[in-house]
């Protein structure tokens, strides 16, 4: 398998999808909620979706495709090539505020992250990585993550886990956000990591994220060194949703065994 041509196929086709998404601004958009009132979806999320299906197959039909949108295929098994896709990440932001959203693919071979994509479509900042050669933002080698400690680190969390709830000690995370330098949360788990791996964050925790919206970015983690996890600190499982955290190697450890734990 020849990864370079895979990785110049999937930047064409990501760099083609942005440009069909800036265009999209101009035209009429069709908002449609899924399992909850808040949880959206447009006729560009599946406009997109369905070209990366479209031109997946016409590389290879032997290629699956799992994406949020459901137009790939039905996944089971991580066996053989997968390309897991999210073609809006931040559909909320999209619709909201035309910003802050992302497209995010990653591309798997027997369950292993061969390439990884975030691109933020109106930045026009794209960040991959080919596995064991590095990675990359509009084709600079990102450096690996410095060390650092959780006074001096900025996490990314949403404000809902400091409030009481069933799933997270909410003092444990209110002890963190007291501990850290300070806290963001952009609505974008594939932004938030992006923002890890190129160091301008130096932590993400999720209580649930989907394998699409993180598919891209841990074959990326994986080459700056930042470490992903679940919330118990097992692998995160692709085939479900799952608790998420990607951190900086120097706090990873510390983040689970002093501040998170599960109900
Ligand atoms: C969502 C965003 C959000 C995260 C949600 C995701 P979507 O993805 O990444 O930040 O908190 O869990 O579902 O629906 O906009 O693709
Ligand atoms: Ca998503
Ligand atoms: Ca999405």
């Amino acid at each position: 398998m020849d990864l370079q041509k895979i990785n110049e196929f999937a930047i064409k086709l990501i760099y083609d999808a942005g440009e069909q998404i800036r265009e999209s601004f101009s035209k009429e958009l069709i908002i449609e909620t899924k399992t909850d009132a808040n949880d959206l979806v447009t006729n560009i999320d599946r406009q997109i979706e369905q070209c990366f299906v479209k031109k997946i197959k016409e590389l290879d039909p032997s290629h699956k495709i799992m994406g949020e949108e459901g137009l790939g295929d039905k996944i089971d098994t991580l066996d053989g090539p997968i390309w897991i896709i999210d073609p809006i990440d931040g559909t909320m932001n999209f619709i909201k505020q035309h910003r802050n959203f992302m497209i995010t693919v990653g591309f798997f071979v027997d369950g292993v992250g061969k390439l990884g994509y975030l691109y933020d479509v109106m930045r026009n900042e794209l960040i991959y990585a080919i596995r064991g050669e590095g990675a990359y933002i509009d084709h600079h080698p990102i450096r690996k993550l410095e060390p650092l400690t959780i006074e001096e680190a900025i996490i990314g969390i949403n404000s809902s886990w400091v409030i009481q709830n069933g799933k997270i000690n909410h003092e444990k995370i209110a002890n963190l956000i007291r501990t850290v330098r300070g806290t963001r949360s952009y609505g974008s788990a594939a932004m938030e990591i992006a923002l890890v791996v190129t160091g301008k964050l130096d932590a993400y925790l999720s209580m649930r994220l989907a394998p699409w919206d993180i598919g891209g970015g841990m074959v990326i983690a994986q080459e700056v060194g930042a470490v992903v996890t679940n919330l118990k600190g097992e692998p995160f499982n692709l085939l479900s949703n799952d608790t998420f955290l990607i951190a900086n190697p120097s706090i990873h450890q510390k983040l689970l065994d002093e501040f998170i734990e599960l109900k």
